[in-house]
């Protein structure tokens, strides 16, 4: 029997990464050659040995998740199922964007929200064929399906008292057919004081530009001769994500759930930062009644110029409620970020008025404070209460909180640390995750690690958009972490595959053979989450991305493929793993993990081949005599250009079958550049 102690890599303290490169390719080397000469074994190119009866390291149920930001229209006009696009006409500069004005409207700015002012008035022309209205163009259109129902509602008033019609249509604007309307209903309007009226459309067919047409007209349908006021237009599907009528789009929210995140980040990114601080996410302005949290510029509208999206604003619709609601729906420990008081360094070379002062922290030590009452709270604290009258009296027992998005160097060290003193103080239950900074290595990588170290930051939030000669030079990166300081959160990272930024197969198996990596090391990472999530076809600032869709279908690329799989499969303890040829630094290979899953008595191996030819990989579960048959979980990511789009959303996607032991192993042809889980009950 063959027995051989492996010297955990992070026990080898001084050694540098090439003396632990050799060693570690000797080992394997000395392993390959005594697992063959001692079962006769027929030539492998690896030999997986997985020690069945040591589960180790718990892979924390929050091992795998999802970091959502809304860049990409991510959320208006993505996730949140909000269908009109400046529905409460506070877009800048022009109140009307996203609307095409007919007739007589005017712009006013003494509505009944007083964080969302400004109103249209819709007044008669005066002639009976000269009709005053709006059309308002969607994101990118509004998709709408046959036989699917849209609730419309609107804040209204007739302000001279003379009761008046609003005609809501959906049209298909560029259509040949005789009729640009498809589905219509009146609202009467009958109230001087603003009042919110709703009605349902029934759509009879399937359009995926449609757009909204809202005409004036008088009790009998004909042009107005009167006034109405209408503020807060809205349409939303009503089959939305388990019907919240602010709620989700289905389809991409079931893309959530499907994967099985452990951890849902939110609100970004950048996005927490801002371009200004003023234009940073704030939590405070998206939570209560929808209608009056405030509209806040989208900072990724002027991120690149090359994508340059003057539309792009937060109705913060999708605030933190709805963030916590749908991590608690698809059963993710929320984990919210905050801005620890400066926006982003990029934009602002520590411009002094980009950072608070030390007195001015204050404000964003409340907004920590605040939203762990918001989450956690008793229903009769101050926040504690907004969230019951949102609908959620129980709290969301939330556990994280990351203070501040990938900040870096003394300015972040110094704020980070009064901030999350503060909030140690007042909430030690809580744990502090921080940040290295942009950098995956380097000087501010690293004086960022010694700095929530010293800070003792529970997990520090590192992130790594990378090429694939990165992915190869780092497939030991958690093997050598010092294991003694913080956690490790993989809080962004995608492979970018030298420098091309699209999705494609060809990247994502790297993801796929890095992330055993992380597996592996489960007692140190506790949290990895590709990034970014979520992008409009018609709208995107930034690529790769896990999701894409357009105003109807959904596309799941490669990657959330390689998501998935490790997320669904995620067990609950590491088993000690030896690979008989892994891969040198730089070179492509064969690299694997292994957990146990003691819910299902089940031990699941993850192997993925980034070679360009075939490996024939023996994988001995060692502690087992007999494997019967074992599922095979196959991603094949072999077709370097290929990407599911939503006009092919299938090209890639997991395939099933099975495969007979013979004794303890299971001998696989593992083709290049797949991915396999295998699942065998024990
Ligand atoms: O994921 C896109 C951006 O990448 C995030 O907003 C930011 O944190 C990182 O630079």
């Amino acid at each position: 029997m063959l027995t051989w102690k492996l010297i955990p890599i992070f026990e080898l303290g001084t050694l540098n990464t090439n003396t632990i490169h050799n060693i570690m390719k000797l080992k394997n080397l000395l392993i390959a050659a005594a697992i063959f000469v001692t079962s006769g074994a027929q030539a492998q190119d690896n030999v997986i040995t997985v020690n069945t009866r040591k589960p180790g390291a718990v892979v924390q149920p929050t091992m795998y998740g999802i970091f959502f930001e809304d860049i990409n229209f991510a959320a208006d006009g993505g996730l949140y199922a909000e269908l009109v696009k400046n529905r409460s006409f506070e877009f800048t500069p022009d109140h009307l964007m996203g609307w095409q004005a007919f007739g007589k409207v005017e712009i006013k700015n003494d509505g009944p929200f007083d964080r969302n002012p400004h109103y249209a008035r819709l007044s008669s022309t005066g002639h009976g064929d000269w009709w005053t209205g709006l059309t308002n163009e969607g994101f990118f259109g509004i998709g709408v399906e046959k036989d699917k129902e849209y609730r419309f509602s609107v804040y209204a008033r007739v302000p001279e008292g003379k009761n008046q019609m609003l005609r809501v249509q959906l049209i298909e604007p560029y259509t040949q057919a005789e009729h640009q309307e498809f589905a219509t209903v009146d609202v009467k309007v009958t109230s001087r004081d603003w009042k919110k009226y709703t009605a349902v459309l029934k759509s009879p067919k399937t359009v995926d530009k449609a757009q909204l047409r809202l005409f004036l007209c008088d009790d009998n349908g004909r042009s107005g001769s009167g006034t109405m006021d209408v503020e807060h237009v809205s349409l939303f599907p009503v089959d939305t994500w388990n019907g919240h009528e602010n709620g989700m789009r289905r389809d991409l929210a079931q893309a959530l759930a499907d994967m099985k995140p452990g951890i849902f980040r939110f609100p970004g990114g950048c996005i927490v930062e801002g371009v200004t601080l003023e234009n940073r996410y704030n939590w405070k302005n998206s939570v209560g009644p929808v209608e009056n949290r405030p509209l806040n510029k989208n900072r990724w509208e002027c991120t690149f110029t090359y994508r340059y999206y003057p539309d792009y604003f937060q109705s913060y619709g999708l605030g933190f409620y709805e963030f916590f609601l749908l991590s608690e729906e698809i059963g993710s420990e929320p984990l919210p970020v905050l801005n620890v008081g400066m926006a982003c360094q990029f934009q602002n070379n520590d411009r002094a008025h980009a950072t608070a002062t030390e007195e001015g922290l204050k404000e964003y030590i409340d907004d920590c404070l605040d939203l762990i009452e918001f989450a956690n709270g008793p229903v009769d604290s101050e926040w504690g209460k907004v969230r019951a009258d949102m609908g959620h009296p129980a709290p969301f027992n939330m556990k994280f909180l990351g203070i501040g998005n990938e900040q870096w160097g003394e300015p972040y060290f110094k704020r980070v640390k009064i901030v999350a003193d503060a909030v140690r103080r007042a909430h030690p239950e809580i744990k502090i995750i921080g940040t290295s900074g942009p950098d995956a290595e380097g000087h501010n990588f690293e004086i960022g690690w010694e700095a929530m170290k010293r800070q003792k930051a529970d997990l520090v939030d590192e992130h790594f958009y990378r090429p694939i000669t990165w992915f190869q030079n780092e497939w030991q990166r958690y093997d050598l972490y010092d294991r003694k300081g913080p956690k490790v959160f993989a809080g962004e990272y995608a492979c970018h595959d030298r420098g091309k930024k699209y999705n494609h197969a060809g990247a994502s198996i790297y993801e796929a053979a890095f992330i055993t990596g992380i597996e592996r090391n489960a007692d140190i990472v506790h949290m990895a989450t590709y990034a970014p999530l979520f992008s409009h076809v018609d709208g995107w600032q930034w690529r790769p991305d896990l999701i894409w869709y357009d105003n109807l279908r959904c596309a799941k690329s490669a990657s959330y493929w390689v998501q998935a799989l490790f997320a669904q499969n995620k067990g609950t303890n590491v088993l000690p793993i030896q690979n008989s040829n892994f891969p040198a630094k730089g070179e492509d290979g064969v690299l694997a993990s292994s957990v146990w899953d003691k819910d299902n008595g089940e031990v699941i191996v993850k192997v993925a081949n980034t070679c360009n030819e075939d490996k024939q990989v023996s994988i001995v579960l060692d502690g087992m005599k007999q494997i019967g048959e074992a599922k095979v979980i196959t991603l094949d990511l072999s077709n370097y250009d290929q990407e599911n789009t939503v006009d092919q959303p299938n090209l890639i996607a997991p395939q099933e079958s099975t495969i007979q032991g013979k004794g303890a192993s299971l001998d696989l042809n593992l083709k290049a550049k797949n991915f396999v889980v295998l699942k065998i009950k024990k």
